[in-house]
């Protein structure tokens, strides 16, 4: 039934023209499958991003809250921890307010995702302050539509899932705050979720097979990562960039293409590659040199820019106005970028899985997941990779792949599970309460032969890794066993 669901999935989610809410909604009782689309009667504004959770330690104005963080489950509560359980999951981090609600076995009962694309086509990118406003004007409408859709009250959950970092601290705090709002009402316990875990761990929802240790490549807006999953909130962080997201690297080559942004850049240079030659530009595949799993995309940013200059290609007039010869030289462009930008994650990929086989020999699976991954053709290259090491490639369908409560709620399930959770908040919290979150923060921990000297080291403000709080909080949980 999940599977049939996500068939129909990829409709959804961010590709959405204008300001307005879309979810799928899959009865649990008749095992129905509905999508409705309609519009918002306000005008959404702009963008934003968090995450899992052993610590979703919030702090007063004076006081602190340590947070509960592993609990041993009662026997009588067993029950509760299996296909029965029922987690909602909320998603604030970057631009896109998402809900759903996910079963203990994996089915969706219901994803709600508003999209701020009209924002992100005005700013030509994401504006934390009008992306805030956005998050705060539709939260509560897409909880509520996540529960109606699923015919069911907050009283039918088990928890509440939110992701808490990494992403803009203003728009993460839009989501705890409700997500707090929710669990104190219905007295849930409520779990923190890192964001590109939930990219990850999302894979497990979709193919069942999918154990621990596999390897993931993440790629978004915002991150570049290839991370060896040893366990639940167990990473070893192989590579990351060193300046840009790949993501970000389309999202400008569209801007500056004049491509129309209400779907963010990705899927608009996709489309027009399609009508391009992708050996046409010569650009230079990034770090070539470079031994180790690290990228970089800031370089071949420049060269698309260089090359869009040189042919006098003007941004402020749209492809679809453009002249037949302008719109080849777009489209030979776009093609060209697309080729070199994923070839470079073809190459990294290809080292990244021998270093992880090297470190967890028996691992089959390589995930890759994040917006970038609905891409098809870098779906079609990475598939080759895996397949030349033997390892089997798991890409979520497109709508899980971008940002969406899904993946929030099934992360939190996943360490909901384990006793991983933080109590029911207090009623009546005050509004001027100082949450933990955590905009920049480490997944795992890095691999000391994958360091990159061309990294540049903005370390001012960066959260202890998950996985290195989850390792301390085992150990302490150890001395007082
Ligand atoms: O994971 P995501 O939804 O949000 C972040 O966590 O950043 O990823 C968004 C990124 C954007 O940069 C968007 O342009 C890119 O994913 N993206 C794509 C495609 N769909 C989304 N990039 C290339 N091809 C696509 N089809
Ligand atoms: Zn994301």
């Amino acid at each position: 039934m999940v599977r049939r669901f996500l068939t129909l999935s990829p409709a959804i989610s961010r590709l959405n023209f204008n300001p307005r809410i879309s979810f799928l909604a899959a009865s649990p009782s008749l095992g129905l499958q509905k999508h409705y689309n309609y519009k918002l009667k306000t005008k959404i504004p702009t963008i934003s991003l968090i995450s899992p959770s052993s610590a979703l330690n919030f702090r007063r104005t004076r006081s602190y809250s340590t947070g509960t963080r592993v609990h041993s489950l009662p026997k009588s509560e067993t029950s509760k921890f299996d296909d029965n359980l029922v987690v909602l999951g909320i998603e604030t981090s970057c631009d896109d307010t998402a809900a759903a609600i996910v079963r203990g076995n994996g089915e969706i009962l219901s994803q709600v995702i508003s999209s701020q694309a009209e924002l992100l086509a005005q700013y030509g990118g994401v504006a934390p302050k009008q992306a805030e406003e956005a998050h705060s004007r539709v939260i509560d409408k897409v909880v509520q539509d996540a529960l109606d859709c699923a015919n069911l009250t907050g009283e039918d959950l088990s928890a509440v899932a939110v992701t808490i970092g990494p992403g803009l601290g203003l728009c993460l705090r839009v989501g705890v705050q409700k997500a707090r709002r929710v669990a104190s009402s219905f007295n849930l316990p409520i779990v923190g979720v890192h964001h590109m875990e939930a990219h990850a761990l999302v894979a497990r929802l979709v193919e069942q097979e999918l154990s621990f240790p596999f390897m993931a490549l993440l790629i978004s807006g915002g991150h570049n990562l290839v991370v060896l999953a040893h366990k639940l909130g167990q990473y070893t962080q192989l590579g990351t960039t060193v300046d840009d997201a790949i993501g970000e690297a389309f999202d400008k080559t569209a801007k500056w293409l004049g491509l129309d942004m209400r779907r963010s850049g990705g899927p608009a240079v996709e489309e027009l590659a399609l009508e391009g030659d992708a050996n046409s530009v010569k650009f230079n595949v990034p770090m070539k040199h470079h031994k180790d799993c690290n990228f970089s995309y800031a370089g071949l940013k420049t060269q698309v820019r260089l090359a869009i200059e040189a042919k006098e290609i003007d941004a402020k007039c749209p492809v679809s106005c453009a002249t037949n010869e302008d719109r080849r030289h777009r489209a030979d462009i776009a093609a060209s970028f697309q080729r070199v930008a994923v070839l470079h994650l073809e190459e990294k990929c290809e080292r990244a899985i021998d270093w992880a086989l090297e470190l967890e020999p028996s691992i089959k699976h390589m995930v890759v997941s994040g917006g970038v991954a609905s891409n098809q053709y870098v779906r079609f290259r990475l598939n080759d990779i895996a397949q030349n090491k033997n390892l089997k490639l798991v890409c979520p369908p497109p709508n899980l792949c971008t940002d969406n409560g899904v993946m929030v709620a099934w992360t939190g399930l996943e360490h909901f599970r384990v006793g991983r959770f933080d109590p029911p908040p207090p009623a009546n919290e005050p509004d001027d309460l100082v949450y933990d979150l955590r905009p920049r923060w480490p997944l795992g921990e890095e691999y000391a032969q994958g360091r990159s000297d061309a990294r540049s080291l903005r370390t001012a403000r960066i959260h202890p890794s998950l996985t290195s709080i989850i390792r301390a909080d085992s150990l302490l949980q150890q001395t007082q066993t």
